[in-house]
């Protein structure tokens, strides 16, 4: 079980004179009074009887007080903490009766549960810095944020690259007429050699049909000047006449190529290839810039999931309150930095965190409620109670919802003298009916 304040009994300490408080074991006790009556002195001397000389007030005595300050302090576990005499000394009694010291309060009293304050105006990293050491993943946290921000830089790199390329691919011009390889001048100059071989072919045939009609000639005088030889040359006449005329056809058929279309493509073949090369950088940057892209969607994937990873991590710890997390360093609950929580989650979240940092010590100390309404106070009172918590608070105001008034550094409607501490008075719970 963890400690609660049972009783406290405190006079001449800063602006009480006489106070006597007996908190709910749970929930929330609410010290009220107008301005300036004793209500934060009541805190105030709790802290300093419980938290040792460094809660001491720098005006710990009041002034005009004719007896020297005196405290006790009851505590769930038995304990009795007293400071009493000109020095106000501690005097720390266990419940065996036994004496002891500070040594003792400090085990189960958690200095940031006595000076709430001091967790809720630490910075955010500070408080995030709290909740990871008491839930124990703070360096694998810290990791897995190291290894985002790496994943999220490169992929912010990779983005402005693919974006590069992109525009880059977008200025190049390109030739949809141009082949998709480089022409090769060897092919023309060999294409042209062919036709060339054949057109000489050609030629040769035309040359030998020349010399056929040069024999022909020839013959026609042979014949007339050789009558005799008539009958033989005769025979050879027909046989030429007819190698003439097949001749004749062959040549007839004959038709001459031309180099012309080679030559100008040999003329191109620079401008061609110019082309071509345009083309080629050109896909060359549009495929690059699909790939950046797709390696900038890989990012995307990976940061995901180690966002989960963080996420899972953070949701298998034992967390003092469900929805607390750590998000780029800092402490979030509900998804909301600590400057955007309502001022009851800001407690909720201080109260809850501060008594994980030491589960034995079972109460909160808590100025100035006055920002919270009626609705707020029994909800917050409902979870502290849930939680079986005990905050004892201060609140500017007279009504209904305090336990005790303090009026002039005394308890409003009380006696000036304190009741013995064996005549416990039934202590006032927070509940609804109390509205
Ligand atoms: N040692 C002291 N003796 C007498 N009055 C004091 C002492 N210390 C502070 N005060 C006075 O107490 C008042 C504040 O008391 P406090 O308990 O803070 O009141 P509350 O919280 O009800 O507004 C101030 O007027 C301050 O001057
Ligand atoms: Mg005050």
């Amino acid at each position: 079980m963890s400690v609660k304040i049972t009783a406290l009994e405190a006079e001449n300490v800063k602006r009480i004179k006489a106070v006597a408080l007996t908190p709910a074991p749970t929930g929330l006790t609410l010290v009220g009074g107008n301005n300036n009556q004793g209500k934060t002195s009541v805190l105030d001397a709790l802290a300093w009887a419980l938290g040792g000389d460094r809660f001491r007030p720098d005006a710990a005595q009041r002034d005009g007080a004719v007896a020297p300050a005196h405290l006790k302090v009851t505590l769930s576990n038995g304990v009795i903490v007293e400071r009493k005499g000109k020095n106000s000394t501690l005097t720390v009694t266990d419940p065996t009766g036994r004496r002891s010291g500070q040594q003792l309060l400090n085990a189960f009293i958690e200095p940031l549960a006595l000076d709430l304050p001091r967790f809720m105006e630490a910075s955010d990293k500070e408080k995030a810095d709290i909740l990871l050491r008491i839930i124990g993943i703070g360096t694998e946290l810290h990791t897995r944020d190291m290894e985002i921000k790496a994943l999220y830089d490169k992929r912010t790199f990779t983005g402005q690259l693919a974006q590069q390329k992109k525009h880059f691919a977008e200025e190049l011009i390109s030739y949809p007429e141009a082949p998709d390889e480089p022409v090769s001048a060897s092919d023309l100059i060999r294409q042209q050699q062919d036709i060339l071989a054949h057109n000489g072919e050609n030629q040769r045939k035309r040359s030998q049909l020349a010399q056929l009609t040069d024999l022909l000639e020839r013959q026609k005088k042979v014949v007339a000047d050789l009558e005799f030889q008539l009958s033989t040359e005769r025979q050879r006449l027909d046989t030429m006449q007819a190698d003439v005329k097949i001749a004749q056809t062959a040549a007839a058929d004959l038709q001459d190529e031309s180099t012309a279309e080679l030559e100008a493509s040999i003329r191109d073949i620079e401008e061609t290839n110019r082309k071509v090369r345009a083309n080629l950088e050109k896909s060359r940057a549009e495929d690059e810039a699909v790939q950046y892209d797709s390696e900038y969607k890989r990012l995307t994937e990976q940061i995901a999931q180690k966002r989960a990873d963080r996420m899972a991590l953070l949701n298998g710890a034992d967390l003092p309150l469900r929805g607390l997390s750590v998000e780029d360093g800092a402490l979030t609950y509900k998804g909301k930095h600590w400057r955007d929580m309502s001022g009851s989650d800001q407690l909720r979240v201080a109260a809850a965190i501060v008594r994980r940092l030491n589960p034995d010590c079972g109460f909160v100390l808590l100025d100035k409620l006055e920002q919270m309404d009626m609705t707020t106070l029994q909800e917050f009172s409902a979870w502290l109670e849930a939680e079986g918590l005990q905050a004892i608070a201060t609140r500017v105001s007279t009504g209904s919802e305090c336990q005790i008034i303090i009026e002039d550094g005394m308890v409003k409607d009380a006696n000036t003298t304190l009741p013995p501490v064996t005549e416990k008075p039934q202590p006032k719970s927070w509940t609804k009916g109390a509205f």
